[in-house]
């Protein structure tokens, strides 16, 4: 086999570096996953914990990724294997990389859907068909009532969510915006790094805080808030168990894109003179900004309306078009805006998780990034389809691979960052002072302990959930949230 080299390819600026970091972090994840998994697993409290997990284990590991990637300048599976040679240790640690790419790769296969839904709600918010759902409901309501006076009325929030389950089950229209959605990211991610994937985080992730200023200032102007503040800010701990504690980390990391290896891939391409603790802390900080900005933009709009706030991966399809076609002709412009921004903020994260598999296959022999590009293209079609045709397996894939699968890895690079590499193997990373005192405390007694304790309770009352029975003791110990 041929020796792998160092990258050649580097980001262009440290600007659009951090462009290209938060725009891989701020996704999905922030609007679509956060608000369902804090109203399914009870609001106020999943919250505090979330913040503890970004904090405390979020970004030590997010630290550790970038160092790993850039004193290795490879890809993620290359790079881990490279760095235990070097330091004279086995190289089957180059496992981990392979658990982190395939997280990022089975994410990606159920992010290009939801993506695609996005797309699609685009031109329906355009076309003001959300501005319909009061006098379909009103219609729904009188038709059901004549021909039972006690027939319980339709609500809006009931016309929402039939135009969901309608929207996704057009599985053509669907179908086409998935390849859509794939072409861009196959264009983008063809293009290299520099003049693909920062070029284009460079101009979308700007653009998507305007956006975001734009929409949060017409929700704190015309929405009521009160609700969704009581609801996200009085934690009700009672509901809290070990699922909540697997929830907050699986959702943490999904989040700030950590646990797939991802930042090692983006560490490769980083200059010397950027300092990785100081953009550590600005990926996770605005990563977690825009997660509870959305949150304040959604649940408002939730109990408004008498949605449910553990609605599952279509709340966040059923509720916001609810508030859109409140606003009257407004909410037509903002409706539009809001999907454009969460598509910008989608395509800059897709992008990312693509990259994994591209920048490891791009070092094999023969390959070039376009070609793995159109390669990886090619097989998230096939897997999309399957998705887009058999509907279901979204929430469970989901997670496998961020509540399990993230977490794990995680833990892997955490043992490997902190305890198999020598302290000096990164100071050229993260220096020799009280950063580095700090972090590799850290990640050695902190985050290893804490995901190993989380992810055995947390996956055994994960399984309770899902209906298993277990020994009577267990589920004396694992408590509520079953
Ligand atoms: N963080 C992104 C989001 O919030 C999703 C994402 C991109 C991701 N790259 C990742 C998640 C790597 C896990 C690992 O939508």
């Amino acid at each position: 086999m041929a020796t792998i080299g160092r990258k050649t390819d580097t980001w262009g600026s440290r600007f659009g570096f951090i462009m290209a970091a938060v725009g891989s972090s701020v996704g999905l994840g922030n609007f679509w996953r956060f608000p369902f998994t804090a109203g399914e697993n009870g609001g106020g409290a999943f919250i505090i914990i979330y913040l503890a997990c970004v904090l405390f284990l979020g970004l030590v590991v997010l630290m550790a990724e970038y160092s790993l990637g850039r004193k290795s300048g490879m890809s993620a599976i290359e790079g881990i294997h490279s760095l235990a040679r070097a330091e004279g240790k086995s190289s089957n640690w180059g496992a981990v990389g392979w658990i982190g790419s395939l997280a990022a790769f089975f994410i990606l296969t159920f992010y290009i859907v939801i993506s695609a839904w996005v797309i699609e709600f685009i031109p329906q918010a355009m076309s003001g068909s959300f501005q319909t759902f009061a006098e379909q409901a009103a219609a729904q309501t009188a038709a059901a009532q004549a021909a039972d006076p006690n027939a319980a009325a339709v609500t809006i929030a009931d016309i929402s969510s039939q135009n969901f389950v309608k929207s996704i089950s057009d599985r053509l229209l669907v179908g086409f915006f998935l390849v859509l959605f794939i072409a861009i990211n196959v264009f983008i991610v063809a293009r290299g790094v520099k003049g693909g994937i920062e070029r284009a985080a460079t101009i979308l992730m700007p653009a998507f805080f305007i956006l975001l200023i734009g929409i949060v200032g017409f929700a704190l102007i015309e929405g009521d808030a009160g609700a969704a503040a009581s609801f996200l800010l009085s934690p009700d701990f009672s509901k809290v168990g070990f699922g909540t504690f697997l929830a907050a980390v699986g959702q943490a990391f999904f989040s700030l894109s950590v646990g797939s290896c991802l930042m090692i891939t983006y560490g490769a391409y980083l200059s010397r003179e950027t300092n990785i603790p100081r953009s550590s802390a600005i990926v996770a900080s605005a990563d977690t900004m825009v997660a509870l900005i959305a949150g304040f933009a959604i649940f408002p709009i939730v109990f408004a309306f008498g949605a449910d706030p553990a609605g599952g991966p279509g709340l966040f399809f059923i509720s916001l078009p609810i508030a859109f076609g409140q606003m009257g002709e407004i909410g037509t412009v903002v409706g539009s805006a809001f999907f454009i921004l969460a598509l910008f903020a989608a395509l800059t994260s897709s992008i990312s998780l693509m990259e994994v598999a591209v920048s490891w296959l791009e070092e094999r022999q023969g390959v070039t990034r376009p070609g793995a590009a159109m390669g990886i293209g090619f097989v998230l079609f096939m897997i999309g389809m399957g998705y887009v045709f058999s509907g279901t397996f979204i929430d469970f894939a989901d997670f496998i691979t961020g509540n399990i699968m993230l977490p794990l890895c995680a833990l892997l690079v955490s043992i490997f960052a902190g305890w198999v590499l020598s302290r000096k193997m990164l100071e050229s990373e993260l220096g020799e002072g009280n950063v580095m005192n700090m972090w590799r405390f850290m990640v050695r007694w902190v985050v290893p302990p804490a995901l190993t304790f989380i992810l055995i309770f947390g996956s055994l009352d994960a399984l309770q959930g899902f209906g298993m029975q277990l020994p009577g003791f267990l589920t004396v110990l694992l408590g509520p949230n079953g």
